[in-house]
């Protein structure tokens, strides 16, 4: 599954852009709407090959509590290879996404009133290249195939701290279910 980005907004003007000589990640962040849809990073599954720089951008924007090994990235191929997607920009990986299916108990499906139930595990972009939609097109492709695997519902953590992605899946509609508190004791 392949699927260009086509959200984006322009921060140089459109005569910038040159078909030739597409721009390089560090000027991702300097696409025109055209450059975009020229030469905008592709949403696609993850392939062997791109376990290095899924492990670089996760062990750099997705380290809050542990940070993500080399063999987490390999397993995630191995639990739930069809919902872990890549954004692809000039043959390098500025994001990724993987979700996974959960089984809660019958129970607890029951009061979620879902038959199925997967989450969104860990999701990426790098710097450069955010606020150019990346994000939203590899969730919209991970929620196509959630969907085309009958999942009716989506969970998901974030760090409080992580005020893009906190407003990002708002925007999607995502609602608050819990939080998470803590309180250091004193010793
Ligand atoms: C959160 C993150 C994945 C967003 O990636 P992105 O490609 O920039 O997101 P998008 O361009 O698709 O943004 C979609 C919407 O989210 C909101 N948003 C994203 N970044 C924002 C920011 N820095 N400030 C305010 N709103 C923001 C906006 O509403 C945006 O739509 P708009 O640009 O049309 O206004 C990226 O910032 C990131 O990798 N952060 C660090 C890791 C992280 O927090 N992962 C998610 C935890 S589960």
């Amino acid at each position: 599954m392949e699927a260009r980005v086509t959200n984006h907004r322009s921060r140089i003007s459109d005569e910038n852009m040159n078909p030739d000589n597409p721009p390089r990640m560090a000027e991702c962040r300097t696409l025109t709407t055209n450059e975009a849809r020229a030469a905008g990073p592709i949403v696609r599954k993850f392939e062997a090959k791109d376990v290095e720089q899924v492990l670089s951008l996760a062990q750099k924007y997705t380290s809050w509590d542990a940070t993500p090994t080399r063999e987490d990235i390999e397993g995630f191929r191995y639990v739930n290879p069809e919902f872990f997607f890549v954004a692809e920009f000039n043959k390098r990986i500025v994001g990724f996404v993987y979700g996974r299916e959960s089984n809660p108990p019958a129970e607890v499906l029951d009061k979620w009133k879902s038959r199925k139930v997967a989450s969104v595990e860990t999701l990426a972009v790098d710097e450069d290249c955010r606020r150019h939609g990346i994000a939203t097109s590899l969730l919209t492709a991970l929620f196509t195939e959630f969907k085309r695997n009958e999942v009716d519902l989506v969970t998901l953590s974030v760090p409080a701290g992580e005020k893009a992605a906190r407003k990002m899946y708002g925007k999607m509609g995502f609602e608050l279910r819990a939080q998470f508190l803590w309180k250091r004791l004193a010793s």
